[in-house]
């Protein structure tokens, strides 16, 4: 009997039936791989007809005390995590190659190790030499953690089972194997099986597991939303190539707020914490330059300003421009045609620029008053008052809806010197004392009040 094809793809982990050039789930191209087919499952008998084991049942209101937590003393990094690392707990730290994302473990590593927790940290990628003279490079020659340089799952969990660590680093998931499943290494059923290794011993032994996951392009290796399910945590570790800044971002957290971000600055030394990262954020801000607008923005349980840059010119070719970094390009088509639609302003024949400075990259639809406002500024060449911050949610008919944690956000505009708001008439909360509010019922008015009627 023929055996069934199985093709996956190796950035999302979807099944399709057969090969094509593009998978329709995650819209990327040539990522689709054929697989070695799992395991047969269940038989054609059905499963009751065989004596299993009674499995205990549990009332929902058994009492159960919140899980003990380990800090690591890197603020940013045990917030992202919802407050300390978890024992017994999986998580993933995905991103681009390069981006940091060893140097960021054998930082925590170091740190979980100083506040008492045994950490061994297994490179795939590098010999030990090599993660040694990192460590020494950072300062860290002297943290009690222990290194292995190993591939094989089935060693590093024979040593795991008897060393008993309180958490094991794994740098990266896509280079181990399992010598039960005939792929090679990277490729999604390795990945997978080797993932699921990892965190039913990290379930079974209580100890903390956090697997490293390089974001891919090309299909030959699986990307780390293959294992994104099995975890408990999935952070993603981003920034901009150019800039020393770094944001660690929980996507997904079944012990804390997704969401939330923790911000470090790539030095000379290693990665070091950025407590303010507005601060940073707005450090090279000029003075009234047309096209730029403060965002009061919330991530996660903090409030953080960025700034948010348009450019708007007359455009060489018939086909205009619009070009995003830091937010949703959908988004921006959207804000464009109410701007159109219901303030009678076209961009017709313009190219568009948008860009968030500092590498930050914004979701919240909150931004939608200050992506108009700095599209507006930039066309009109006009700058709005630099001691102002924007925020307000745009809907289809033009009219501004409130957002949440007013307060929040005008009280961290204050802190950073900012005295005055511009923000939908129906929100609630109050401002603080000596800040001065300017509530806006729809964008058309908002035109008119900011850059004069039309
Ligand atoms: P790395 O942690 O190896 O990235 P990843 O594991 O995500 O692939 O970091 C690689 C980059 O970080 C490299 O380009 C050099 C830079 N770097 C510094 O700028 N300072 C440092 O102290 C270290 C260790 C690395
Ligand atoms: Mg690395």
């Amino acid at each position: 009997m023929a055996k069934s094809q199985i093709f996956t793809c190796s950035a999302c982990g979807a099944s399709h039936s057969k090969w094509s050039g593009r998978c329709d789930a995650c819209g990327e191209w040539n990522s689709i791989v054929e697989e070695a087919p799992l395991s047969t499952g269940p038989g054609k008998k059905a499963l009751g007809g065989l004596k299993g084991r009674q499995v205990p049942l549990l009332e929902l209101n058994t009492p159960e005390a919140p899980p003990p937590r380990s800090q690591s003393g890197l603020d940013e990094l045990d917030r992202v995590l919802g407050g300390g690392l978890v024992p017994a707990s999986a998580t993933l730290v995905g991103g681009d190659p390069g981006i940091g994302k060893s140097t960021l473990l054998l930082q925590a590593a170091a740190r979980f190790a100083g506040a008492g927790l045994s950490c061994i940290y297994v490179s795939g990628e590098e010999a030990s030499a090599q993660v040694r003279m990192r460590a020494q490079r950072l300062g860290l020659g002297d943290a009690a953690v222990r290194l292995a340089a190993e591939t094989n799952l089935r060693d590093i969990l024979t040593t795991l089972d008897t060393e008993r660590p309180d958490l094991v680093i794994i740098d990266s998931i896509q280079t181990m194997w399992t010598d039960t499943v005939e792929a090679a290494p990277g490729s999604v059923s390795q990945v997978r099986s080797a993932a699921h290794e990892l965190v039913t011993f990290a379930k079974r032994r209580g100890c903390s597991v956090i697997l490293v996951g390089h974001v891919t392009k090309e299909g030959q290796i699986a990307g780390p939303r293959v294992v994104e399910h099995m975890v408990d945590t999935v952070l993603y570790f981003e920034g901009e190539r150019g800039h020393q800044f770094r944001i660690l971002r929980a996507v997904k957290n079944r012990f804390g707020p997704a969401d939330e971000i923790g911000v470090f600055e790539m030095t000379g030394g290693g990665l070091t914490e950025v407590a303010n990262p507005s601060a940073l954020f707005l450090s090279d801000r000029e003075a009234r330059a047309p096209g730029a607008v403060v965002f009061s923005g919330i991530e996660g349980t903090r409030p953080v300003l960025v700034e948010f840059q348009a450019l708007v010119a007359p455009s060489p070719t018939p086909q205009a421009r619009r070009t995003v970094v830091g937010w949703d390009s959908s988004r921006l088509a959207m804000i464009l045609a109410v701007l159109e639609a219901r303030c009678g302003i076209p961009f017709v024949g313009l190219d568009v620029y948008l860009n968030v400075a500092g590498g930050m990259r914004v979701s919240e639809p909150a931004a939608d008053l200050a992506v108009a406002a700095a599209l507006l500024s930039a066309r009109e060449d006009a700058a709005l008052p630099s001691d102002m911050v924007v925020f307000g949610e745009i809907s289809l008919s033009g009219a501004l809806r409130p957002v949440s944690q007013t307060e929040n956000r005008l009280k961290e505009a204050q802190k950073l010197g900012f005295s005055q708001a511009a923000l939908p008439d129906r929100s609630s909360g109050s401002a603080p004392t000596g800040f001065g509010t300017r509530p806006v019922k729809d964008l058309a008015t908002f035109v008119g009040e900011m850059f004069g009627a039309g």
